[in-house]
């Protein structure tokens, strides 16, 4: 999507770590008409897939994700995180490590939510080493529905969460791939 690229040329730091900070429109600040037109772009890659939800991870994921289930006009679920040392008969958990924070988390999705026929595709902000996703895909896994595909907003195309995903055959469409973040530059991968 070349106007995402523009937008990271723009408004994209790069940090050491080969972390790129995008506060200014998806990760603190939300440019609401701009998330919107990314919301389309994700329904329109998805549009023929028979949606009927969409399920990412809080925080960071929910915006883009709504936009487009305001597309596609389905709900939307994000997955909570929270270690849960309570009963957990009414969620489906997943763990997911987060290398970024060297922390693990546990994702929460409340069984409620969930139809047996549901076809999700599931929607996340960056796509780094794929743990996040990989927590999605095991919930989806233990609830017995089908994944129809997976829409990131910034896949850093070096890390190996992209190439994982599409060794299991999964629809992956990321709107910005990163080939690298050295010496604080945004290289995108070629068309
Ligand atoms: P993974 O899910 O792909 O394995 O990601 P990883 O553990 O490497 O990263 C953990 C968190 O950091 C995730 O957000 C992920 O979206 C985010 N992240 C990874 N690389 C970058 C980057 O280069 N820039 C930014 N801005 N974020 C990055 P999270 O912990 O789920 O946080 P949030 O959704 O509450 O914001
Ligand atoms: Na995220
Ligand atoms: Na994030």
């Amino acid at each position: 999507m070349k106007a995402l690229e523009e937008k990271i040329k723009q408004d994209g730091e790069v940090l050491s770590g080969d972390v790129l900070k995008v506060d200014r429109f998806l990760n603190h600040q939300i440019d609401t008409d701009f998330m919107f037109s990314i919301g389309q772009e994700f329904a329109q890659k998805f549009q023929d897939e028979k949606i009927t939800k969409i399920l990412t991870i809080e925080s960071s994921g929910i915006a883009p994700a709504v936009m487009t289930g305001l597309q596609l006009h389905v709900p939307v679920i994000f997955a909570r995180k929270h270690k849960s040392l309570t009963l957990t008969d009414d969620l489906y958990t997943a763990n997911v490590y987060s290398f970024t924070k060297q922390t693990e988390n546990q994702i929460t999705v409340s069984r409620k939510y969930i139809e047996p026929n549901d076809r999700v595709l599931i929607i996340d902000d960056f796509l780094a080493n794929g743990q996040a996703v990989f927590g999605l895909l095991e919930i989806a896994k233990q609830a017995q529905i089908e994944v129809a595909g997976v829409g990131i907003v910034i896949e850093k195309s070096f890390q190996p969460g992209a190439d994982k995903i599409k060794a299991q055959g999964i629809h992956l469409e990321s709107l910005a791939r990163i080939k690298s973040l050295t010496d604080g530059q945004v290289e995108f991968m070629p068309e």
